[in-house]
């Protein structure tokens, strides 16, 4: 592991004097979001500063409160070289939200952002940034793909199931010609990201191509190509979650204009509980005899705490609860969701009553409960953090 020396440490303490140092506006920023990334972050840091040697330039390291300490670090080097420094987000997950804090929270002209773990070929910063100097694009993107690069490392399965994703993108109009539109490491224009700003989605990993697809007119866009090189230290983040996170996005620059992706996954989330709703009482009711009665509340039971779980787990992955939070959260989800299942019974009485058919009473019922259950929980549930 990666620490600052301690003689420096105590000089850190000393007063500092201004000698002559001013701080040089930005002309670029790279954005480098972080999580658990701590034994990479000074390696990248040296890097960094080689590339850009002569350009001014700063590093924001947008940081999801790793257990770590990669945060302190950067704070750390801070100290040393201004031209780095850190946010760090507590009770916040999320690859894409981070860049996006980062990228407001700088005033530079134009927004680099590559990963920490030196998968990233940091030499191809200076040809990015040439390339928007000249005015030719308002994005840059390093491509794995432009040459028919393959990515050294990988499993087989990742291999595919980039392809996969790649290929399922490739359809849409405004990404036709791009090799690798889910590439991480890409620089843009200020004007470019402030145009998409207030449409992005922020969901998951995929921050380009949530830019791409949300900017008001199609991009100038120019690859460049690079060899994806095989992470050195630490483990990637790319996991299930973040593969149904890429979907939801998908989804919500289709639909997200007229419904919320996250309604969307929510509600699919309680159609699975239905599922699992009927196969506890069939196990507990048929299979084992109880009362139908008791069966029906055990069942009621496991099917809201599996809601809750896998709410918590994909709907909210970026606000996910943990310990003794979860407790907390399930708690008022069956509460709220207890009380979403009167108001969908009381609305489907009320319209059945009406002479409305009963599978039209029954949807109306069911939607306005889901919509109760959707609002109310994402406000009590998942909305605040529990040390506001
Ligand atoms: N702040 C923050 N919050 N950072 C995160 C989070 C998070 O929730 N999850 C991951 N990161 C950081 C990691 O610490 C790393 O610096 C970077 O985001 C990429 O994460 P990896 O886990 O290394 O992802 P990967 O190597 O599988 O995929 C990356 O490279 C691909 C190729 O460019 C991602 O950038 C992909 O989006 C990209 O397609
Ligand atoms: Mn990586």
């Amino acid at each position: 592991m990666q620490t600052i020396r301690d003689e420096d440490r105590v000089r850190d303490k000393k007063p500092r004097r201004l000698v002559g140092h001013f701080l040089v506006p930005p002309e670029v920023a790279v954005i480098v979001p972080t999580f658990n990334e701590r034994d990479n972050v000074l390696e990248l840091a040296a890097r960094l500063a080689r590339a850009l040697e002569g350009i001014a330039f700063e590093v924001v390291v947008v940081d999801d409160d790793s257990p770590d300490g990669t945060a302190e670090l950067v704070r750390e080097l801070s100290l040393h070289d201004p031209r780095f420094r850190c946010i760090q987000r507590i009770g916040r997950r999320g690859l894409a939200s981070a860049c996006i804090e980062g990228m407001l929270a700088t005033s530079a002209p134009f927004l680099a952002v590559i990963d920490a773990d030196l998968q990233h070929d940091e030499r191809l910063l200076t040809g990015m940034l040439e390339v928007l100097r000249s005015g030719r694009a308002d994005a840059v993107v390093a491509s794995r793909y432009l040459e028919g690069t393959e990515v050294p490392g990988w499993a087989e399965e990742r291999r595919l199931a980039s392809r996969l994703a790649t290929r399922l993108v490739a359809g849409i109009p405004r990404l036709r010609g791009l090799s690798d539109p889910l590439s991480g490491f890409f620089m843009l224009t200020r004007e470019a990201f402030d145009g998409s700003v207030r449409r992005l989605s922020a969901i998951g990993f995929k921050l380009l191509l949530d830019i791409l697809l949300s900017a008001p007119q199609p991009l100038r866009v120019v690859e460049l190509p690079y060899r994806f090189r095989e992470r050195r230290l630490g483990r990637s983040k790319l996991d299930l979650r973040v593969v149904v996170e890429f979907l939801v996005l998908l989804l919500d620059k289709l639909v997200g204009a007229w419904v919320p992706a996250r309604f969307l996954l929510f509600t699919a989330v309680g159609g699975l509980g239905v599922f699992v709703h009927l196969a506890v009482l069939v196990l507990v009711h048929r299979g084992f005899a109880v009362e139908f009665v008791r069966a029906q509340i055990l069942a009621t039971l496991v099917a809201m705490t599996f809601n809750f779980a896998l709410n918590n787990e994909l709907t909210y992955s970026d606000r996910r609860l943990r310990g003794v939070d979860w407790l907390r959260g399930w708690a008022s989800f069956s509460l709220a969701c207890s009380l979403g299942a009167f108001a969908n019974v009381g609305i489907a009485a009320f319209l059945f009553g009406r002479e409305t058919s009963w599978i039209l009473a029954a949807i109306g019922g069911i939607l306005v409960g889901a919509v109760w259950n959707y609002a109310v929980t994402g406000f009590y549930t998942w909305g605040r953090r529990s040390a506001d």
